[in-house]
């Protein structure tokens, strides 16, 4: 069974634009949790422009699904993870001022810095996963920094899925497979939507999470939250 862990970056982005606490990204994470996703991911930002620090420490005894942080490990974002100890954070390459994550990591490149990293958060007994291209190469050498799963960055998939997902998806296939040749877990992660994350579920075995924000949170302004994520659920229970 595929676990849905709805990232609520876009309600603190909705929030901040006001200044005051509305939407409140903790009842929603409350919700999100009673209205059945298995998770909740933060992605915070150096710039603090959507998710704070201070909601993730704020979230932590909250949350009572899989509590994930998700972002490039610097200094400060490494400190919080060892604080407040998630049940997994994902390593994500980003730039402090990209709009959004757009490629994984160099896994033969950044091997050594992700080894030393990976070790730190596993000391605290936190699960790691990292953001990775569907190549198998990149998905291989991911096993040798340490890591336990790695998320598949599906931007390719969701943009080639209208036309040709056949194609789209093959990539994914293929670095799926690397990751259980060396006994990786798997995770995936961005521009699901209700169109293509029933087929990417079904085509991809072993998928143990998807990590959904835009799509999800942009649905519930037209069918309500507790709905949007009963439908994405839908998706995945199908396609098991
Ligand atoms: N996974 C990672 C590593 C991300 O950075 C993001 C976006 O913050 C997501 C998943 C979710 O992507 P989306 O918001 O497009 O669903």
């Amino acid at each position: 069974m595929t676990h849905l862990s709805v990232n609520i970056n876009k309600i603190a982005t909705l929030r901040n634009a006001r200044g005051g606490n509305i939407p409140d990204v903790q009842k929603a994470a409350i919700d999100i949790e009673r209205f059945g996703a298995q998770g909740i991911t933060l992605h915070p930002r150096p710039d603090e422009r959507h998710i704070r620090y201070k909601d993730v420490r704020l979230l932590k005894p909250i949350v009572k699904t899989e509590f994930n942080i998700e972002g490039n490990p610097t200094e400060d974002f490494i400190q919080l993870v060892l604080e407040v100890i998630p049940a997994q954070v994902t390593l994500v390459p980003d730039d402090p001022n990209q709009l959004t994550s757009d490629h994984g990591w160099d896994t033969i490149k950044h091997k050594t810095f992700l080894q030393d990293v990976i070790g730190r958060f596993h000391e605290k007994g936190i699960r790691v996963s990292i953001f990775t291209d569907p190549e198998p190469e990149m998905v291989h050498h991911a096993k040798e920094t340490g890591t336990d799963r790695v998320e598949l960055y599906t931007e390719s998939y969701a943009s080639g899925y209208h036309k040709d997902r056949e194609k789209a998806i093959a990539p994914f296939v293929e670095a799926a497979k690397a990751g259980g040749e060396v006994g990786l877990g798997l995770n995936a992660g961005h521009d699901l939507d209700l169109n293509n994350l029933r087929y990417f579920a079904q085509n991809i075995p072993g998928l143990m999470e998807v990590s959904i924000g835009h799509a999800l949170i942009s649905d519930a302004l037209y069918y309500g939250l507790e709905n949007t994520v009963q439908l994405y659920l839908r998706e995945l229970v199908i396609s098991n």
